[in-house]
Protein backbone atom coordinates (compact mmCIF):
# COMPACT_ATOMS: atom_id res chain seq x y z
CA UNK A 1 0.00 0.00 0.00
CA UNK A 2 1.61 3.47 -0.53
CA UNK A 3 0.87 6.54 1.66
CA UNK A 4 -2.75 7.71 1.76
CA UNK A 5 -2.75 10.80 0.11
CA UNK A 6 -4.49 13.07 3.05
CA UNK A 7 -5.32 15.75 0.62
CA UNK A 8 -6.94 13.95 -2.09
CA UNK A 9 -8.42 11.36 0.41
CA UNK A 10 -7.26 8.71 -1.82
CA UNK A 11 -5.09 5.31 -1.12
CA UNK A 12 -3.36 3.50 -4.10
CA UNK A 13 -3.24 -0.14 -3.06
CA UNK A 14 -2.27 -3.37 -5.16
CA UNK A 15 -5.00 -6.43 -5.78
CA UNK A 16 -4.37 -8.45 -2.45
CA UNK A 17 -4.19 -5.95 0.25
CA UNK A 18 -6.60 -7.41 2.76
CA UNK A 19 -9.90 -4.98 3.28
CA UNK A 20 -9.58 -4.45 7.32
CA UNK A 21 -5.37 -4.01 6.67
CA UNK A 22 -6.47 -0.77 4.93
CA UNK A 23 -8.88 0.38 7.08
CA UNK A 24 -6.02 0.40 9.70
CA UNK A 25 -3.44 2.11 7.28
CA UNK A 26 -6.15 4.86 7.28
CA UNK A 27 -7.01 5.34 10.41
CA UNK A 28 -4.18 7.27 11.76
CA UNK A 29 -5.13 9.91 8.98
CA UNK A 30 -8.83 10.28 10.37
CA UNK A 31 -9.96 8.51 7.23
CA UNK A 32 -11.56 5.14 5.93
CA UNK A 33 -12.42 3.43 3.22
CA UNK A 34 -16.19 2.83 4.00
CA UNK A 35 -17.06 -0.85 2.50
CA UNK A 36 -17.45 -2.99 5.81
CA UNK A 37 -18.52 -6.84 6.01
CA UNK A 38 -17.73 -10.06 8.37
CA UNK A 39 -15.08 -10.93 6.60
CA UNK A 40 -12.85 -7.99 6.01
CA UNK A 41 -10.04 -9.51 7.63
CA UNK A 42 -9.61 -12.14 5.16
CA UNK A 43 -11.11 -10.47 1.88
CA UNK A 44 -9.12 -9.12 -0.66
CA UNK A 45 -9.07 -5.70 -2.44
CA UNK A 46 -9.12 -7.51 -5.92
CA UNK A 47 -12.31 -9.48 -4.92
CA UNK A 48 -13.98 -6.75 -3.44
CA UNK A 49 -13.85 -4.66 -6.72
CA UNK A 50 -14.63 -8.38 -8.70
CA UNK A 51 -17.30 -8.69 -7.21
CA UNK A 52 -18.64 -4.99 -6.48
CA UNK A 53 -18.81 -6.23 -2.64
CA UNK A 54 -21.66 -5.30 -0.31
CA UNK A 55 -21.89 -5.58 2.86
CA UNK A 56 -23.54 -3.90 6.09
CA UNK A 57 -23.24 0.15 5.89
CA UNK A 58 -24.40 -0.28 2.05
CA UNK A 59 -27.86 1.54 3.23
CA UNK A 60 -25.14 4.99 4.43
CA UNK A 61 -22.06 4.21 1.71
CA UNK A 62 -23.15 2.32 -1.26
CA UNK A 63 -21.61 -0.16 -3.45
CA UNK A 64 -17.59 -0.63 -3.83
CA UNK A 65 -18.23 0.88 -7.42
CA UNK A 66 -19.04 4.36 -5.53
CA UNK A 67 -15.05 4.19 -3.90
CA UNK A 68 -13.01 2.88 -6.44
CA UNK A 69 -11.86 6.10 -8.28
CA UNK A 70 -8.89 4.46 -11.03
CA UNK A 71 -7.97 0.54 -11.61
CA UNK A 72 -5.22 -1.08 -13.17
CA UNK A 73 -6.51 -4.14 -15.09
CA UNK A 74 -4.78 -6.73 -17.21
CA UNK A 75 -6.76 -7.74 -20.03
CA UNK A 76 -7.00 -11.21 -21.35
CA UNK A 77 -4.89 -10.21 -24.47
CA UNK A 78 -2.54 -8.64 -22.42
CA UNK A 79 -2.74 -5.15 -22.42
CA UNK A 80 -2.75 -3.01 -19.66
CA UNK A 81 -5.01 -0.63 -19.12
CA UNK A 82 -5.16 2.22 -16.59
CA UNK A 83 -8.60 3.64 -15.92
CA UNK A 84 -9.85 6.71 -14.84
CA UNK A 85 -6.19 7.61 -12.62
CA UNK A 86 -6.94 9.29 -9.12
CA UNK A 87 -9.94 11.42 -10.73
CA UNK A 88 -13.38 12.15 -9.12
CA UNK A 89 -14.17 13.93 -12.27
CA UNK A 90 -14.07 12.58 -15.78
CA UNK A 91 -16.61 12.81 -18.25
CA UNK A 92 -14.96 11.97 -21.51
CA UNK A 93 -17.30 9.40 -22.38
CA UNK A 94 -17.90 5.53 -21.55
CA UNK A 95 -16.36 4.58 -18.00
CA UNK A 96 -14.42 1.63 -18.44
CA UNK A 97 -13.42 1.33 -15.00
CA UNK A 98 -17.10 0.81 -13.59
CA UNK A 99 -17.57 -1.98 -16.70
CA UNK A 100 -14.55 -3.78 -14.57
CA UNK A 101 -15.81 -3.56 -11.37
CA UNK A 102 -18.68 -6.48 -10.57
CA UNK A 103 -17.90 -8.52 -13.62
CA UNK A 104 -16.61 -11.35 -11.27
CA UNK A 105 -13.11 -11.50 -12.84
CA UNK A 106 -14.49 -12.24 -16.27
CA UNK A 107 -13.75 -9.15 -18.80
CA UNK A 108 -9.67 -8.58 -16.86
CA UNK A 109 -7.96 -9.17 -13.76
CA UNK A 110 -7.36 -6.08 -11.36
CA UNK A 111 -4.51 -5.26 -10.61
CA UNK A 112 -4.17 -2.03 -8.47
CA UNK A 113 -6.91 0.29 -7.86
CA UNK A 114 -6.81 4.01 -6.19
CA UNK A 115 -9.62 3.96 -3.60
CA UNK A 116 -11.80 6.96 -2.60
CA UNK A 117 -11.65 7.56 1.04
CA UNK A 118 -13.83 9.42 4.09
CA UNK A 119 -13.82 10.35 7.12
CA UNK A 120 -15.24 7.51 9.70
CA UNK A 121 -18.39 8.45 11.31
CA UNK A 122 -18.28 10.10 14.86
CA UNK A 123 -20.46 9.17 17.45
CA UNK A 124 -22.27 5.71 16.36
CA UNK A 125 -25.20 4.27 18.53
CA UNK A 126 -26.12 0.89 17.70
CA UNK A 127 -29.84 -0.28 19.07
CA UNK A 128 -31.84 -3.88 18.78
CA UNK A 129 -35.64 -2.80 18.42
CA UNK A 130 -38.40 -5.79 18.64
CA UNK A 131 -40.89 -5.65 15.63
CA UNK A 132 -44.20 -8.01 15.19
CA UNK A 133 -44.72 -8.11 11.00
CA UNK A 134 -42.31 -6.84 8.39
CA UNK A 135 -45.18 -4.13 7.54
CA UNK A 136 -44.01 -2.74 10.80
CA UNK A 137 -40.36 -3.18 9.97
CA UNK A 138 -40.82 -0.88 6.97
CA UNK A 139 -43.03 1.56 8.72
CA UNK A 140 -40.26 1.76 11.03
CA UNK A 141 -37.68 2.20 7.75
CA UNK A 142 -40.25 5.01 6.95
CA UNK A 143 -40.00 6.67 10.14
CA UNK A 144 -36.07 6.40 11.14
CA UNK A 145 -35.37 7.97 7.37
CA UNK A 146 -37.13 11.33 8.30
CA UNK A 147 -35.06 11.81 11.54
CA UNK A 148 -32.43 13.87 12.51
CA UNK A 149 -29.73 11.15 12.40
CA UNK A 150 -27.94 9.48 9.63
CA UNK A 151 -28.80 5.75 9.14
CA UNK A 152 -25.39 3.51 8.78
CA UNK A 153 -27.47 0.04 9.09
CA UNK A 154 -30.61 -0.97 9.04
CA UNK A 155 -30.38 -4.74 9.42
CA UNK A 156 -33.55 -7.18 9.95
CA UNK A 157 -33.79 -10.96 11.35
CA UNK A 158 -36.89 -13.06 11.76
CA UNK A 159 -37.50 -14.90 14.77
CA UNK A 160 -36.07 -18.10 13.87
CA UNK A 161 -32.81 -16.61 12.41
CA UNK A 162 -32.26 -15.42 16.56
CA UNK A 163 -33.41 -18.54 17.84
CA UNK A 164 -30.73 -20.57 15.58
CA UNK A 165 -27.72 -18.07 16.83
CA UNK A 166 -29.66 -18.16 20.65
CA UNK A 167 -29.96 -22.27 20.53
CA UNK A 168 -26.73 -22.91 18.36
CA UNK A 169 -24.34 -20.55 19.61
CA UNK A 170 -25.02 -19.63 22.79
CA UNK A 171 -25.37 -16.28 22.35
CA UNK A 172 -27.75 -14.08 24.54
CA UNK A 173 -30.10 -11.84 22.52
CA UNK A 174 -31.07 -9.20 25.10
CA UNK A 175 -34.47 -8.51 24.59
CA UNK A 176 -37.49 -9.85 27.01
CA UNK A 177 -38.07 -12.49 24.53
CA UNK A 178 -37.47 -13.35 21.07
CA UNK A 179 -39.82 -11.19 18.65
CA UNK A 180 -41.14 -12.08 15.10
CA UNK A 181 -38.67 -8.80 13.94
CA UNK A 182 -35.25 -7.95 15.91
CA UNK A 183 -34.19 -4.88 13.79
CA UNK A 184 -30.40 -3.49 14.29
CA UNK A 185 -30.00 0.12 13.24
CA UNK A 186 -26.99 1.73 13.47
CA UNK A 187 -26.78 5.18 13.70
CA UNK A 188 -24.79 8.69 13.32
CA UNK A 189 -25.38 10.99 15.84
CA UNK A 190 -25.62 14.77 14.41
CA UNK A 191 -22.71 17.27 15.32
CA UNK A 192 -24.91 19.51 17.80
CA UNK A 193 -25.47 20.21 21.28
CA UNK A 194 -29.10 18.76 21.78
CA UNK A 195 -28.15 15.45 20.07
CA UNK A 196 -28.18 13.47 23.07
CA UNK A 197 -31.61 15.27 23.74
CA UNK A 198 -33.57 14.78 20.18
CA UNK A 199 -32.10 10.92 20.81
CA UNK A 200 -34.01 10.75 23.56
CA UNK A 201 -37.06 12.34 22.68
CA UNK A 202 -36.61 10.33 18.89
CA UNK A 203 -37.24 6.85 21.43
CA UNK A 204 -39.91 8.38 23.60
CA UNK A 205 -41.67 9.14 20.46
CA UNK A 206 -41.33 5.71 19.46
CA UNK A 207 -42.44 4.03 22.09
CA UNK A 208 -46.06 6.14 22.65
CA UNK A 209 -46.63 5.60 18.78
CA UNK A 210 -46.00 2.02 19.20
CA UNK A 211 -43.45 1.72 16.01
CA UNK A 212 -42.01 -0.71 18.04
CA UNK A 213 -42.59 -3.73 20.90
CA UNK A 214 -39.32 -3.13 22.46
CA UNK A 215 -35.74 -2.20 22.35
CA UNK A 216 -32.46 -1.84 24.00
CA UNK A 217 -29.25 0.86 23.23
CA UNK A 218 -25.77 -0.56 23.26
CA UNK A 219 -24.29 1.33 26.52
CA UNK A 220 -20.88 0.26 25.43
CA UNK A 221 -18.78 -0.65 22.13
CA UNK A 222 -19.06 -4.44 23.85
CA UNK A 223 -22.40 -4.51 23.99
CA UNK A 224 -22.70 -2.98 20.43
CA UNK A 225 -20.31 -5.58 19.91
CA UNK A 226 -22.34 -8.86 21.07
CA UNK A 227 -25.79 -7.20 19.48
CA UNK A 228 -23.68 -7.28 15.77
CA UNK A 229 -22.61 -10.38 16.67
CA UNK A 230 -26.14 -11.75 16.91
CA UNK A 231 -26.51 -10.14 13.50
CA UNK A 232 -23.33 -12.04 11.52
CA UNK A 233 -23.38 -15.01 13.24
CA UNK A 234 -26.36 -16.48 11.14
CA UNK A 235 -24.97 -18.00 8.59
CA UNK A 236 -22.36 -19.53 10.95
CA UNK A 237 -25.51 -20.79 13.20
CA UNK A 238 -27.26 -22.62 9.90
CA UNK A 239 -24.73 -23.93 8.58
CA UNK A 240 -23.30 -25.71 11.83
CA UNK A 241 -26.98 -27.44 12.41
CA UNK A 242 -27.95 -28.14 8.40
CA UNK A 243 -27.78 -28.10 4.90
CA UNK A 244 -28.61 -25.08 3.33
CA UNK A 245 -29.84 -23.82 0.16
CA UNK A 246 -29.06 -19.43 0.46
CA UNK A 247 -30.31 -16.79 -1.38
CA UNK A 248 -29.17 -13.49 -1.82
CA UNK A 249 -32.08 -11.64 -3.54
CA UNK A 250 -33.46 -8.05 -3.93
CA UNK A 251 -36.66 -5.81 -4.23
CA UNK A 252 -37.35 -2.25 -4.38
CA UNK A 253 -37.89 -1.44 -1.24
CA UNK A 254 -41.52 0.16 -2.09
CA UNK A 255 -42.00 -3.48 -3.32
CA UNK A 256 -40.89 -5.89 -0.13
CA UNK A 257 -44.03 -6.29 1.25
CA UNK A 258 -45.98 -7.55 -1.42
CA UNK A 259 -42.92 -9.63 -2.51
CA UNK A 260 -43.02 -11.09 0.79
CA UNK A 261 -46.44 -11.61 1.35
CA UNK A 262 -46.28 -13.30 -1.97
CA UNK A 263 -43.62 -15.53 -1.01
CA UNK A 264 -45.17 -16.25 2.02
CA UNK A 265 -48.29 -17.67 0.57
CA UNK A 266 -46.90 -19.17 -2.69
CA UNK A 267 -43.91 -21.02 -0.93
CA UNK A 268 -45.93 -22.55 1.71
CA UNK A 269 -43.65 -25.57 2.88
CA UNK A 270 -46.99 -26.87 4.15
CA UNK A 271 -48.37 -27.02 0.44
CA UNK A 272 -45.81 -28.85 -1.27
CA UNK A 273 -45.81 -32.55 -1.34
CA UNK A 274 -42.59 -33.90 0.46
CA UNK A 275 -41.61 -30.65 2.00
CA UNK A 276 -42.93 -30.87 5.43
CA UNK A 277 -39.57 -30.07 7.90
CA UNK A 278 -37.67 -27.55 5.66
CA UNK A 279 -37.46 -24.88 7.05
CA UNK A 280 -37.51 -21.25 5.77
CA UNK A 281 -35.16 -18.34 7.46
CA UNK A 282 -34.86 -14.72 6.55
CA UNK A 283 -32.58 -11.70 7.24
CA UNK A 284 -31.04 -9.16 5.06
CA UNK A 285 -30.18 -5.91 4.59
CA UNK A 286 -33.63 -4.54 5.07
CA UNK A 287 -32.94 -1.24 4.37
CA UNK A 288 -31.23 -1.86 0.98
CA UNK A 289 -33.94 -3.97 -0.17
CA UNK A 290 -31.82 -6.62 0.01
CA UNK A 291 -33.04 -10.21 1.41
CA UNK A 292 -31.21 -13.58 2.14
CA UNK A 293 -33.58 -16.28 2.18
CA UNK A 294 -32.29 -19.61 3.24
CA UNK A 295 -33.59 -23.18 3.46
CA UNK A 296 -32.74 -25.80 5.54
CA UNK A 297 -32.49 -30.02 4.98
CA UNK A 298 -34.17 -31.98 7.70
CA UNK A 299 -32.03 -34.47 9.03
CA UNK A 300 -34.20 -37.04 8.43
CA UNK A 301 -34.39 -36.07 4.47
CA UNK A 302 -32.21 -37.35 1.23
CA UNK A 303 -30.43 -34.56 0.45
CA UNK A 304 -31.20 -34.92 -3.29
CA UNK A 305 -34.85 -34.81 -2.36
CA UNK A 306 -34.10 -32.16 -0.28
CA UNK A 307 -32.51 -30.36 -3.61
CA UNK A 308 -35.21 -31.33 -5.94
CA UNK A 309 -37.56 -29.85 -3.64
CA UNK A 310 -35.69 -26.70 -3.25
CA UNK A 311 -35.47 -26.14 -7.15
CA UNK A 312 -39.41 -25.93 -7.19
CA UNK A 313 -39.34 -23.49 -4.05
CA UNK A 314 -36.84 -21.37 -6.25
CA UNK A 315 -38.63 -21.69 -9.16
CA UNK A 316 -41.77 -19.98 -7.24
CA UNK A 317 -39.42 -17.44 -5.57
CA UNK A 318 -37.36 -16.48 -8.57
CA UNK A 319 -41.00 -16.03 -10.88
CA UNK A 320 -41.98 -13.53 -8.07
CA UNK A 321 -38.84 -11.62 -7.95
CA UNK A 322 -39.20 -10.84 -11.62
CA UNK A 323 -42.90 -9.67 -11.27
CA UNK A 324 -41.76 -7.32 -8.64
CA UNK A 325 -38.76 -5.89 -10.47
CA UNK A 326 -36.26 -7.48 -8.29
CA UNK A 327 -32.86 -8.96 -8.79
CA UNK A 328 -31.70 -12.89 -7.92
CA UNK A 329 -28.23 -11.53 -6.54
CA UNK A 330 -28.18 -8.46 -4.61
CA UNK A 331 -24.52 -8.88 -3.28
CA UNK A 332 -23.15 -12.69 -3.29
CA UNK A 333 -22.93 -12.13 -7.57
CA UNK A 334 -24.15 -15.10 -10.02
CA UNK A 335 -20.82 -17.54 -10.64
CA UNK A 336 -21.73 -20.75 -11.40
CA UNK A 337 -24.68 -21.35 -9.18
CA UNK A 338 -26.51 -18.92 -10.33
CA UNK A 339 -26.42 -18.46 -13.67
CA UNK A 340 -29.57 -20.51 -14.83
CA UNK A 341 -31.07 -17.61 -13.11
CA UNK A 342 -29.63 -14.59 -14.54
CA UNK A 343 -32.99 -14.39 -17.43
CA UNK A 344 -35.00 -13.48 -14.18
CA UNK A 345 -32.81 -10.25 -14.02
CA UNK A 346 -31.90 -9.58 -17.11
CA UNK A 347 -33.60 -9.38 -20.95
CA UNK A 348 -32.62 -11.52 -23.57
CA UNK A 349 -31.20 -8.29 -24.90
CA UNK A 350 -29.20 -7.14 -22.11
CA UNK A 351 -27.46 -10.74 -22.12
CA UNK A 352 -26.72 -10.38 -25.98
CA UNK A 353 -24.59 -6.97 -24.68
CA UNK A 354 -22.87 -8.96 -21.76
CA UNK A 355 -21.96 -11.52 -24.36
CA UNK A 356 -20.57 -9.11 -26.91
CA UNK A 357 -18.76 -7.63 -24.06
CA UNK A 358 -17.22 -10.80 -22.48
CA UNK A 359 -16.01 -11.51 -26.50
CA UNK A 360 -14.51 -7.96 -26.92
CA UNK A 361 -12.39 -8.58 -24.30
CA UNK A 362 -11.66 -11.95 -24.18
CA UNK A 363 -11.95 -13.46 -27.64
CA UNK A 364 -10.55 -16.91 -26.29
CA UNK A 365 -12.77 -17.39 -23.45
CA UNK A 366 -9.28 -17.38 -21.06
CA UNK A 367 -11.18 -15.44 -17.90
CA UNK A 368 -13.16 -17.13 -15.41
CA UNK A 369 -14.67 -19.50 -18.26
CA UNK A 370 -18.46 -20.50 -17.74
CA UNK A 371 -19.05 -17.63 -15.09
CA UNK A 372 -22.03 -15.49 -15.09
CA UNK A 373 -23.53 -16.98 -18.35
CA UNK A 374 -21.84 -19.86 -20.84
C1 LIG B 1 -24.65 -11.66 5.33
C2 LIG B 1 -24.03 -12.41 4.21
C3 LIG B 1 -24.64 -13.76 4.04
O1 LIG B 1 -25.29 -10.67 5.10
O2 LIG B 1 -24.14 -11.68 3.02
O3 LIG B 1 -24.50 -12.11 6.48
ZN1 LIG C 1 -25.43 -10.00 3.17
Amino acid sequence: MMEVDVMSRTLRVQAGAVTEAVHKHCEPHGLTWPVDFGSKGSSHIGGNIATNAGGVRVIRYGLTRNWVLGLQVVTPTGEILELNGALEKNNTGLDLRQLFIGTEGTLGVVTEATLKLTQPPRDVDVFLFALDSIQSVLKFFESVRKEHFSVMAFECMDKKCMNAVVDTLGLKHPLAEIPAFSVLLEIERPEREDAQTLLTEWLEDLFEKGLVLDGTKAESPAQAREIWKLRESITESLSRRSQVHKHDIALPIAGLNAFLKDFNEETDIGAVPGAAGIEVFVFGHIGDGNLHVNFTKPAAMEKAVFLKICKQLDEKMFKLIKKHGGSVSAEHGIGLLKKHLLTYSRTTEEIAHLKAIKKHFDPNGILNPGKIFD
